[in-house]
């Protein structure tokens, strides 16, 4: 089964006062498979499957997710809670699937460098896992979340696809072996596997208060907080920030384009801007209105000095363009924590309340 007819029933009283059914809906649904679901990334995936009237299941053992990021479409997904590796519920969850968007990891170039083990295990053992079952199961793609992280510190710029690799944490070196492994199973079994590498994602929803959180959930929340925040480094480090809706986009172009364009490929995904630290907090200074100064600390071990992606292949093969660029990203993520943290019940508490509220009680 690739793809299945849903039909929607719904009972209408007859003239004669008989109930008699009555389709008001008939289409095709797809069926995804997120891992990483209660994520910052797989939620927004989850959120735009469900709102082009796919369905959705998923799988998260919320090792870093949160309960609160599915709140709102828990009752509209078929959830699973475990783990993706050795729990056996990875070849169930397979089962019947049409695409996969495997975001599932443990996302964070310092806890790598603290935890290489770890990282192995979520980032590698757990997609190879992944990949048998869905090879199994007979799913039709699986689209990966890889990291710009695999080039490494190589000067070029930007950076494109056919660059040879040179990852530093063993996070990038994971997320690189992943890649392979996809296209291995494009190539000796024939599923359908796409990468995109996701360069520095932001947005509403990423965890801001974890030691090894994205830069910039931190300094918004610090600084909404009136708290200091920290650059490692000079500042002049920069990064290609990519607001979350671009990488949500392409994951869906990604599982409907042509697999004679797309099957067993990598495709970079960023906006193709850069912006030092530097810059990004005198920004965020002027949109939050915050009048305080950062601090300095010493660079930290494992990242990279530069990034910035070459789209020229994502928008050609993919159909890929980016919709919304950095300064607009940063105002509506800017606008989206300050309106949790101002919310009569206080959701604002879940960034730093690990014992948040669960879903299902
Ligand atoms: N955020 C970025 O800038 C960025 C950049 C490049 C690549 N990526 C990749 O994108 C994906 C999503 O990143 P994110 O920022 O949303 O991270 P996140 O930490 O918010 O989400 C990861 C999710 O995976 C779950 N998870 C981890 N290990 C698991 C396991 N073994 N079994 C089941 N669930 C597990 C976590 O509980 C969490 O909900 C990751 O694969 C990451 O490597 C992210």
């Amino acid at each position: 089964m690739v793809q299945e007819v849903f039909l929607s029933i719904a009972y209408e009283r007859s003239m004669f006062g008989g109930a008699v059914p009555v389709r008001y809906d008939e289409r095709l649904m797809a069926r995804y498979l997120i891992t990483g679901v209660a994520g910052f990334i797989g939620s927004a995936l989850a959120r735009e499957v469900l709102a082009q009237g796919d369905q959705v299941r998923s799988l998260d053992n919320f090792s870093t997710g949160k309960r609160e990021n599915i709140s709102e479409i828990f009752s509209q997904i078929d959830f699973r809670e475990g783990d993706l590796l050795g729990s056996g519920l990875v070849h169930d969850a397979c089962r019947g699937v049409d695409y996969i968007l495997h975001e599932a990891a443990i996302a964070s170039v310092p806890r790598s460098v603290k935890d290489p083990l770890a990282s192995h295990r979520a980032n590698l053992d757990a997609t190879v896992d992944l990949l048998i079952a869905a090879r199994d199961a007979k799913v039709k793609r699986v689209v990966y979340a890889a990291s710009s992280s695999a080039y490494g510190d190589t000067p070029t710029l930007p950076k494109h696809e056919d660059m040879t690799p040179n990852p530093i944490s063993p996070y990038a070196v994971a997320k690189l072996a992943s890649e392979y492994y996809m296209t291995s199973f494009y190539r000796c079994y024939g599923l359908e596997t796409v990468c995109l590498r996701y360069f520095n994602i932001f947005g509403p929803r990423q965890d801001p208060d974890s030691p090894y959180s994205g830069v910039l959930a931190k300094f918004i929340t610090q600084m909404l907080r009136g708290e200091q925040p920290t650059i490692f480094g000079d500042g002049t480090q920069s990064r290609d920030f990519t607001y979350v809706d671009n990488a949500v986009q392409a994951n869906l172009l990604a599982c409907k384009a042509p697999a004679s364009e797309v099957a067993g490929r990598v495709f970079n995904i960023g906006v193709g801007q850069r912006v030092d630290l530097n810059e990004t907090f005198r920004l965020l200074q002027k949109i939050i209105g915050y009048n305080g100064e950062v601090k300095y600390a010493p660079e930290r071990a494992g990242d990279v000095k530069h990034s910035l992606a070459e789209l020229t292949r994502a928008k050609r093969h993919l159909g890929y363009t980016p919709k919304i660029y950095f300064e607009e990203g940063l105002r509506r993520t800017v606008e989206w924590y300050r309106s949790v943290d101002s919310r009569p019940d206080n959701l604002g508490t879940q960034f730093s309340n690990p014992r948040a509220p669960n879903v299902d009680a």
